[in-house]
């Protein structure tokens, strides 16, 4: 067994949030229409550790389906890749990813391990730990934002990025646009994306896996109401909330919001706002765009990524593809 190398945290995220950019965000999205918050703000410690939960509902197909691709697959795609270098964006504990890391671990070609995560507790956890049970890997983790960090990933060797969860459907068309674009400007010829999308399919399924019994999901969601209450000071009551996750048909999006049972003021101290929510207003907290596959094919092919291979699941609910700059 060659020696554990210990892993690398860079931190490029300014520790004390409400100095950075939730300020901004707060500003813009709650004067936008509908109401919006970005959804990076949903991962703070307790928002990661029910996202876990999250993933291990029965109603929460996307990850069981993406786990099964990567278990089938997992030897093709590092084949296709031939990289030595693995980075995640928006990694949280990289469970799928050992799938990954274990079928480089046969091939003996992976020289490092990237993944980056604006939720530091939950990267520093699964570097550790990948470090320790792949020895010979550099885990180099980064606790950053890949709409802003992208130019800091490391640059050694033929790189694979796994932007993995169907995260990528969480943001708006015309962000997919510039995040695909400033990727395949960082990459060099012959790096790939191996991009997880969650597919178009019946409402109900869509509905539930967004809306489970237990309401995880709905804590998760007003959790991000805790974060304002706790970094900017602001005094929502949660219990005024009600979460409202719906299927927009026409773009092909969940639509996730949290509506005011009532009329209320909200006070921001920290951004310096007051809002005055009617009853029956919402907020919206997410988006989580479904794809088809000839959809994710033209988005990559717009940025210079060409696809090299579809993998979906049995069942066409899920699909990896695996894209290379020319
Ligand atoms: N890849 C994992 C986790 C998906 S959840 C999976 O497939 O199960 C989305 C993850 O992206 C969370 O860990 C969250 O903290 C992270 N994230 C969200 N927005 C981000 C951003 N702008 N930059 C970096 N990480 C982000
Ligand atoms: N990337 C995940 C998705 O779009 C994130 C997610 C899962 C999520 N469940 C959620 C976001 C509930 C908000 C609310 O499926």
């Amino acid at each position: 067994m060659p020696p554990v190398k210990q892993p690398v945290v860079s931190v490029l995220l300014d520790p004390d949030w409400a100095s950075g950019s939730l300020v901004e965000d707060v500003r813009r999205g709650f004067a936008s229409h509908p109401r919006a918050l970005p959804p990076k703000w949903l991962y703070d410690d307790q928002g990661s550790e029910l996202f876990d939960e999250i993933t291990r509902l029965p109603e929460y197909y996307p990850f069981a389906r993406e786990h099964a691709i990567l278990t089938d697959h997992a030897d093709e795609i590092v084949a296709a890749s031939g990289a030595t270098t693995l980075v995640e964006l928006g990694s949280g504990t990289s469970e799928k990813t050992r799938i990954l890391l274990d079928a480089f671990a046969a091939t003996g070609t992976l020289e490092c391990f990237a993944p980056v995560d604006v939720s530091e507790s939950t990267l520093r956890t699964a570097a550790a730990q990948i470090s320790q049970r792949y020895p010979g890997v550099q885990v180099e983790a980064v606790v950053g934002d890949f709409t802003l960090h992208l130019a800091h990933l490391p640059r050694h060797g033929r790189r694979m990025v796994a932007f993995l969860g169907g995260t990528i459907g969480n943001l708006y068309h015309e962000e997919r646009a510039a995040f695909l674009g400033a990727l395949a400007d960082v990459l060099e010829p012959g790096d790939s994306l191996l991009l997880g999308t969650d597919l178009v399919k019946s409402a109900d399924r869509l509905i539930a896996a967004y809306n489970d019994e237990r309401g995880v999901t709905a804590e998760f969601v007003l959790n991000s109401l805790r974060v304002l209450n706790r970094e900017l000071g602001a005094d929502f009551d949660l219990d005024g909330f009600s979460y409202i996750p719906f299927w927009d048909a026409h773009m092909e999006r969940m639509d996730l919001r949290l509506r005011s049972e009532m009329p209320q003021r909200v006070t921001i101290p920290g951004a310096d706002v007051v809002l005055d929510l009617a009853s029956g207003e919402e907020i919206r907290v997410e988006i989580s765009t479904k794809f088809r596959v000839s959809k994710v094919a033209a988005e990559l092919e717009a940025a210079g990524l060409g696809v090299t291979r579809v993998w979906t699941d049995d069942a066409g609910d899920f699909a990896l593809t695996l894209a290379t700059k020319a």
